[in-house]
């Protein structure tokens, strides 16, 4: 059946502008690294996907590598687009990465112009588009210069494969470096992606001083920390869960007990707030100012629509902000 998307999508207003750019992202989007691969069933993450631009999500989050196998989310995702999306493509704000494994050889990771400029044509080709909206280093590269890996990506806007440039994983120094290049090109970076969550706290330390300084915008990937900030495991590891899938990059050994006896304290939390665990958890990432978007990931369109909740209360009392601090200490 032919879809057609909400007509009150954009009722809720949730969007904030990236940074000092002149783009808005929804304030939480969604990420295809899992349950989008060839080894997922199609037709659910199609319905997660539809069911996000129904809610107004009008960023999807993709990588050269997401499946497994590699490539696969861009080609299921490229399926969508064509079946159900090709119409709103200007409504969409789509990205992509380079930097992780991709293909083997010398050329098929890290910071080289070779790899990254090769492997954006490819995620084109998978996703049958002729632009992408953020293309990002995935990484940073010790041993490429920074400059030959920021002019791959100044090439690749300047060429109109990518509107915007981003960076991922950058620590705050490299972050600060890698804009100074950019802006110098003429293409301003738009956005970082780190991982941020209650229990990862890194950006705190310098990375979203240098945000604010340039103007960048952050979407932190992985706000649920893969799950475990929410009641996925609390009460074992479900065999459809991520930890319980044999590709699933959180492994059973790191669902540890003390991590468990953290989350159920966090649960009391989240209920006495009237929200469930992933909402709180969403709500927490996007307190920073500097905060653009939270990256989330989905395998039901249940969660989908639970971590949408997140936006009925984003507010928190210093004391609530204080007991958060306290447990995951
Ligand atoms: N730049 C990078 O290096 C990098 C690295 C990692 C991720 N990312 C990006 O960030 C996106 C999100 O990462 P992530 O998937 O790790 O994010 P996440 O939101 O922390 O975790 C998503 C997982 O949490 C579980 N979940 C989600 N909502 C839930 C709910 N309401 N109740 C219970 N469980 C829930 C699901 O696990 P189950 O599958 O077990 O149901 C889901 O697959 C990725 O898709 C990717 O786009 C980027």
């Amino acid at each position: 059946m032919t879809y057609l998307p909400d007509e009150k999508r954009y009722a809720g207003g949730h969007y904030r502008r990236c940074g000092r750019s002149g783009i808005k992202l929804p304030l939480i989007s969604l990420g295809l690294w899992h349950n989008f691969g060839g080894v997922d069933l199609f037709e659910n993450g199609r319905a997660i996907v539809r069911r996000a631009f129904d809610r107004g999500i009008t960023h999807f989050d993709l990588a050269n590598n997401y499946g497994p196998p590699f490539g696969s989310a861009e080609e299921n995702f490229g399926k969508i687009l064509a079946q159900d999306l090709r119409p709103w493509r200007d409504e969409l704000v789509i990205s992509t990465k380079a930097g992780y494994l991709m293909w083997p050889g010398p050329y098929g990771e890290w910071g080289s112009r070779k790899y990254v400029l090769a492997s954006l044509d490819q995620s084109l080709k998978r996703m049958g588009l002729d632009y992408v909206d953020i293309f990002y280093s995935h990484r940073p590269d010790p041993d490429t210069p920074l400059e030959e890996t920021m002019g791959a990506l100044d090439q690749a806007v300047r060429s109109g494969k990518a509107l915007y440039a981003g960076v991922s994983n950058y620590s705050a120094e490299m972050t600060a470096r890698a804009a100074a290049i950019l802006r110098d090109l003429g293409t301003p970076c738009l956005i970082h992606q780190p991982k941020y969550n209650i229990f990862n706290r890194w950006i705190e330390e310098g990375l979203t001083g240098v945000l604010e300084q340039e103007g960048i915008g952050c979407i932190a990937f992985s706000p649920l920390a893969q799950g475990v900030l929410t009641d996925r495991y609390l009460k074992g590891i479900p065999g459809d869960s991520r930890a319980g899938k044999p590709h699933g990059f959180l492994r059973p050994e790191q669902i540890t007990e003390e991590s468990l006896a953290k989350v159920r304290r966090l649960n009391e939390l989240a209920q006495r707030r009237g929200q469930s665990l992933a909402q709180m958890a969403l709500a927490w990432v996007l307190r920073l100012p500097q905060m653009t978007s939270s990256l989330i990931g989905a395998s039901s369109v249940a969660q989908l629509e639970n971590n949408l909740g997140a936006l009925n209360h984003l507010d928190f009392s210093d004391e609530e902000l204080r007991e958060i601090d306290e447990i995951a200490r």
